[in-house]
């Protein structure tokens, strides 16, 4: 079935490129979807009259959020034709994040974003610039990128003014994250969210009037995660729980180096005769070494058409094999 539908689909794509009334288009989607740290890719690509057979500069532009007022973020330039100097393109990196992905010179003018931010969210618009025609095209409606991050507290303090009995719970994540309190004797305490105007959508201030000897927890959350902190902060680990640990350390390294002292050993007696394996098989018995030692070998089995029996080897046995374990 799925057959069917592509020879005409390519027959369409050939005739429409072919022809040479291809008009100037810009294709790019209206919104894509990031994840904080992550990376994203805004497609853009275009179509013009003269594709065909232009050969001059081309010169990729983005802008972010303003398209017409703004200076772009990212420009670069190429000429378009194979082993020509002067393609910074390829190498030209933005803000240490934005990369093209696409080849310009096959009408792609795509964008990579590295180590996606919360800032990063707005509307790109791409453009394109071809010296020889005088011709400029740019995205009109632009893509809208969208960046998403899990819920998380950026700080919890008490303010100095008027008087440290006010504590400041910042969060920030997208979708916006709801800011809950809770003391340590009364449960769920009423906050006040206040908007400072130079945050960005996406931060939350929360405060709340405290009383000393209690414990506050601030509990950060949206639909991607939450995180909660706690005032006053946790104090360290007591003077005990230090010398118990270093105890305990001191034990698991005793017992490391025993156990690298043992493998050294068994390293060390290590006697290998391989024959053939042709209708043979191991089974893993134990014997004793010169010492007297026990320690574990494979005893070799003939599974040839007159195996009598088999022995389990020493090392002193010249004709049998033994597989110590190797470490
Ligand atoms: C991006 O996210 C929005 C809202 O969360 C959703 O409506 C849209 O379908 C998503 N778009 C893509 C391309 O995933
Ligand atoms: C660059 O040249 C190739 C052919 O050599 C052509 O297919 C392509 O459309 C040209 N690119 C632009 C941006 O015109
Ligand atoms: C965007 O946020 C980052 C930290 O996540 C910050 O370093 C950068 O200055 C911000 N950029 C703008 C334009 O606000
Ligand atoms: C607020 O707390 C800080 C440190 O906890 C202290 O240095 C300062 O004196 C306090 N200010 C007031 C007005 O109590």
């Amino acid at each position: 079935m799925i057959w069917c539908l592509f020879p005409p689909l390519l027959f369409t794509v050939t005739v429409s490129s072919g022809s040479p009334t291809v008009q100037w288009e810009m294709l790019a989607p209206r919104q894509v979807n990031g994840t904080e740290r992550n990376t994203a890719i805004l497609p853009c690509s275009f179509s013009h009259p003269t594709q065909d057979t232009y050969t001059g500069q081309i010169r990729v532009l983005w802008k972010k959020d303003h398209p017409w007022t703004t200076e772009p973020f990212f420009q670069c330039s190429l000429t378009n034709s194979t082993g020509a100097a002067g393609d910074e393109c390829s190498r030209y990196v933005a803000a240490g994040r934005f990369f093209l992905s696409g080849d310009p010179r096959h009408r792609d003018l795509s964008l990579l974003v590295k180590d996606l931010r919360l800032n990063d969210s707005g509307v790109y618009f791409c453009r394109v610039e071809l010296d020889q025609v005088l011709e400029s095209y740019q995205s009109k409606a632009g893509t809208k990128l969208s960046v998403t991050a899990p819920a998380h507290i950026v700080s919890l303090s008490q303010m100095p003014f008027p008087d440290n009995s006010t504590l400041e719970c910042v969060a920030v994540g997208s979708p916006p994250p709801k800011v809950t309190w809770f003391s340590s004797s009364k449960g769920l305490v009423q906050a006040v969210d206040k908007n400072n105007p130079q945050d960005p959508p996406y931060t939350i201030r929360s405060s709340i009037h405290i009383f000393s000897q209690e414990v506050y927890t601030c509990q950060a959350e949206n639909t991607l995660g939450s995180q909660v902190r706690v005032f006053p902060p946790r104090k360290g680990p007591k003077p005990l729980t230090v010398w118990l640990s270093v105890l305990v350390g001191l034990v698991l390294l005793a017992g490391v180096v025993a156990a690298l002292l043992w493998m050294k050993r068994g390293g060390a007696s290590l006697k290998v005769d391989i024959r053939s394996f042709k209708n043979r098989g191991r089974q893993k018995t134990g014997a004793s070494d010169t010492n007297g030692d026990q320690e574990l070998v494979y005893a070799d089995i003939d599974h040839s058409p007159n195996p009598n029996a088999y022995t389990v080897p020493s090392h002193g046995m010249q004709n049998d094999i033994i597989y110590s374990d190797v470490n």
